[in-house]
C-alpha cells in the first residue's frame, strides 16, 4: 500500500464549495488541489494576489477543477467580510472554510518585540477567529446547514513548544475554539474540527523555523517513531475525509497526523529506545535478581 495515493473516491466532495485561507502555497495548495480532483469550487485567499492567481491558473489547468483567487488578509475583519461575500457572489453559497493561513518564525521570547508576538497571534488566532465569525454568522443568519469549518493547528498547541511561544499561544487558542464551537454551533448544522500535523516540509515553514544550515543539523525526521516527515497527500487525504459528508458524525475532534512525534517527546521511559537488543538480558537479570529485596 503506498500512502502517497489518493484516498476518497473521485466525487466525493463534488457540489461543495470551499474556502482556504493560506491555499497559495504549502500545505493549503496541496489540500486546494486535492479538493478540486474531487470535485469542488475552491476559493484560495492569502495577502500576496498574484501568488493566488499563479497558483488558482496551475491547479486549474492540473485538475480540469475551479479555482477562484481572493486577495485578503485575515487579520483584518473587513476584509475578511469583503472576501467571504466575494467568494459567496461566485460560489453562491460556502459549504467548508479551511483556517489553515498562519505566520510563524523561530525566536527566543526574550527577543520579540511586542509587535512580533501580536502578528503571529494576529495571524493565526485573531486570523482564524475573524474568518470563523464572519462565515458562522452568515450561515447562521441564512439559516444554512451542513458545513464545516475545519482548522490547522499543530501538536504543540497542547504540548507548548520553546522558542515558537506566539504560534504555541495562538494554535492553542485555535484548538479551544475549535471544541467550543463544536458544541455551541452543531445546533445550526456547523461542524468544528482540526488537524494538528506533525513535520511536513513546505517552503514557508522551512524558511522560517529551519533557516541556513539549521535544516541539515536538525533533521526532523528522526524525531518521529516512524522515522519520515509527512507526505503532503497524506494530509490532504485527511483533510478531503473532514471536509466530506463521509464524516459527517465526526465534530470537535483534533486529528494528529504526526507519525508518533508528539508522543516520542512524551513518555517518560521512550529514550530506553536507545538500549541495544542485547543488552536486554542483563537488565532483565540485574532486575530480577533484585526480587523481594
Ligand atoms: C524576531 C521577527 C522575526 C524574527 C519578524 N519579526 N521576523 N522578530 N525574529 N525572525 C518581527 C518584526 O521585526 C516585526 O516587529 C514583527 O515581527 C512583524 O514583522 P513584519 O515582517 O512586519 O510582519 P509581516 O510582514 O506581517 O509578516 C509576518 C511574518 C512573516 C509572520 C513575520 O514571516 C510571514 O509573512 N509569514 C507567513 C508564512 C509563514 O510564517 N509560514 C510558516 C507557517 S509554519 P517590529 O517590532 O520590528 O515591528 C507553521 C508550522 C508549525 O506554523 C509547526 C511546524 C512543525
Ligand atoms: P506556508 O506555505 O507558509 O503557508 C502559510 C500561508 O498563510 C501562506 O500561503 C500565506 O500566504 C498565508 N498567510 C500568512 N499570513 C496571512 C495573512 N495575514 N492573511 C492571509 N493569509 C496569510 O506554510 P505551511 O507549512 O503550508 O503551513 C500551512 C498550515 O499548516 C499553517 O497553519 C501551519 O501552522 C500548519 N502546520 C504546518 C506544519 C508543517 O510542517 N508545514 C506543521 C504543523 C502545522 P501569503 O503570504 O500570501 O499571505
Amino acid at each position: 500500500m503506498d500512502y502517497t495515493q489518493k484516498m476518497l473516491r473521485d466525487d466525493a466532495l463534488k457540489g461543495k464549495s470551499i474556502v482556504v485561507t493560506g491555499g497559495g502555497s504549502g500545505l493549503g495548495k496541496a489540500m486546494t488541489r486535492y479538493f478540486m480532483e474531487l470535485g469542488a469550487k475552491v476559493a484560495i485567499t492569502s495577502r500576496n494576489l498574484e501568488k493566488l492567481q499563479n497558483t488558482a491558473k496551475e491547479l486549474e489547468e492540473e485538475t480540469g477543477g475551479k479555482c477562484i483567487a481572493v486577495q485578503c488578509d485575515v487579520r483584518n475583519y473587513d476584509e475578511v467580510e469583503a472576501m467571504r461575500d466575494a467568494v459567496i457572489d461566485q460560489f453562491g453559497s460556502v459549504d467548508v472554510l479551511l483556517n489553515n493561513a498562519a505566520g510563524n518564525f523561530i525566536s527566543p521570547t526574550e527577543r520579540l518585540s511586542a509587535n512580533a508576538f501580536d502578528t503571529i497571534i494576529d495571524i493565526v488566532l485573531k486570523g482564524s477567529k475573524n474568518c470563523t465569525l464572519a462565515f458562522g454568522k452568515h450561515w447562521i443568519d441564512k439559516k444554512e446547514k451542513d458545513k464545516t469549518v475545519l482548522n490547522i493547528v499543530t501538536t504543540y498547541a497542547w504540548t507548548g513548544s520553546a522558542y515558537v511561544v506566539p504560534s504555541a499561544t495562538a494554535k492553542a487558542g485555535v484548538l479551544a475554539m475549535t471544541r467550543s464551537l463544536a458544541v455551541e454551533w452543531a445546533k445550526y448544522g456547523i461542524r468544528s474540527n482540526a488537524i494538528a500535523p506533525g513535520p511536513f516540509p513546505t517552503k514557508g515553514a522551512w524558511d522560517r523555523l529551519l533557516p541556513g544550515d539549521l535544516k541539515d543539523k536538525f533533521d526532523l525526521s528522526k524525531k518521529v517513531p516512524l522515522k519520515r516527515v509527512g507526505e503532503h497527500q497524506e494530509l490532504a487525504n485527511l483533510a478531503a475525509y473532514l471536509v466530506s459528508d463521509f464524516s459527517a458524525y465526526v465534530n470537535g475532534e483534533v486529528i494528529t497526523i504526526d507519525g508518533g512525534e508528539w508522543l516520542k517527546g512524551a513518555g517518560q521511559f521512550n529514550l530506553l529506545e536507545a538500549i541495544p537488543e542485547e543488552l536486554w538480558d542483563q537488565l532483565e537479570a540485574m532486575i530480577k535478581a533484585k526480587k523481594g529485596s
